[in-house]
């Protein structure tokens, strides 16, 4: 559900202006926030110390902010307008328009290159390797383990029960001092379901580390964002994306929402210009037509209950676990050999099969009336 949090008809400059009109947002660091924080937690010492004490690359569009008529700063060509141009490098055009949308303030937002870009910097920000670990919930999104792989920092599994629920008090008894992260996922992937709430609040005060909310998939679940509750939770990063309810994935656009601190850091590491001008653009004029975007969700639902009852009838499906997302996970009786016949006729879903808890699973997607017409009809010839 795409909810309009807040309705501003305020003109927004134009990309280009924007362009030549940066806000400086870093330098937040040693702001006091009016939130209620945890008595021990502290951003400052959390962040590793060369983040801590990072000079940030400064670039042209930093230096210079305002209206020119000739611009000779930044080794641009004069030729191909607009793309000759170094875009925004803190997208605050696109951030307004985000803020608008989501009901969130434009200094608590980072933009990425997709919502890997996020988790990838949740670990440069935070980890020390070969020093610091995380804990994640066991089976969920693969990134925030590879993630942690490519940055040398330990991952901590802790299983999930039988209906894909964690204990706050399993999670934080994984940790110890050198915990930085939390990470969860909700509605969880390859699960679907949504993560209790009774257990997920806990975390924030608890656990004195940063708490992570990917909610990739939060458009299709029957709950408000945890975006809603930043203010309450300084340790809190919320992450969603442009991939999925936006139909967006190829222009690879993720977001973080935290305390305007935390997303000061992202902005102090992150790429100079890690969202280009195209991106930009069609987010852009995806926010502005959002109505679509309802829509699309809508018969995205529509079909999961239609595939739902359609898989219930189909001889070999065992069971089909409850989803809040736009992907079902469904125990079949042969999930490789269900897998390849599916795959030879031109039918590609997910093998879960070796994930941890999901032996025997395919997660499905929720395709059109006419995708998933196909997929039923070729699981009944299989079964
Ligand atoms: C839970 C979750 N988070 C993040 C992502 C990645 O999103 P993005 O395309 O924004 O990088 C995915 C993609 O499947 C996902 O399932």
């Amino acid at each position: 559900m795409i909810k309009d949090k807040n309705s501003s008809n305020q003109k927004s400059p134009s990309f280009t202006e924007l362009n030549r009109s940066v806000g400086d947002l870093g330098g937040l660091m040693h702001q006091t926030s009016d939130t209620q924080h945890p008595t021990s937690f502290n951003l400052t010492s959390l962040l590793r110390k060369n983040i801590a004490n990072l000079e940030p690359y400064s670039s042209a569009r930093d230096e210079f902010k305002g209206e020119a008529s000739v611009y000779l700063d930044a080794n641009e060509s004069p030729h191909n307008a607009p793309f000759n141009r170094y875009p925004d490098p803190l997208q605050l055009k696109l951030k307004e328009k985000i803020s608008e949308v989501k009901g969130v303030g434009v200094e608590n937002i980072f933009l990425g290159n997709g919502s890997d870009e996020a988790i990838d910097l949740v670990y440069r920000a935070f980890c020390e390797p070969r020093t610091d670990n995380v804990v994640a919930i066991e089976p969920t999104y693969g990134m925030y383990k590879v993630c942690a792989n490519i940055n040398d920092v330990e991952y901590r599994k802790v299983l999930l029960d039988s209906n894909f629920q964690f204990k706050a008090k399993e999670l934080i008894a994984a940790t110890d001092e050198n915990t930085k992260i939390i990470w969860l996922c909700s509605p969880n992937n390859p699960t679907g379901n949504l993560l209790l709430e009774q257990e997920i609040n806990q975390l924030f005060t608890r656990f004195h580390g940063i708490v992570v909310v990917d909610e990739a998939y939060i458009d299709f679940a029957s709950r408000e964002s945890y975006t809603q509750v930043l203010a309450n939770h300084p340790n809190l990063i919320v992450l969603q994306t442009f991939s999925k309810a936006w139909g967006s994935a190829a222009i690879r656009l993720g977001m973080a929402f935290a305390s305007k601190e935390i997303i000061a850091v992202f902005n102090k590491i992150k790429y100079p210009y890690n969202v280009n001008l195209l991106t930009q653009e069609k987010a852009f004029e995806s926010l502005a037509n959002k109505q679509n975007v309802t829509q699309w969700v809508q018969d995205t639902l529509k079909e999961r209950a239609t595939l739902i009852d359609k898989l219930s009838e189909v001889k070999m499906v065992r069971h089909i676990y409850p989803t809040d997302a736009n992907f079902v996970l469904v125990k079949v009786d042969d999930a490789n050999g269900t897998y390849k016949r599916l795959v030879e006729k031109g039918i590609i879903v997910r093998n879960r099969n070796s994930v941890s808890l999901c032996a025997g699973c395919l997660r499905i997607t929720i395709g059109t009336k006419e995708e998933n017409k196909t997929l039923i009809e070729e699981l009944k010839r299989i079964s």
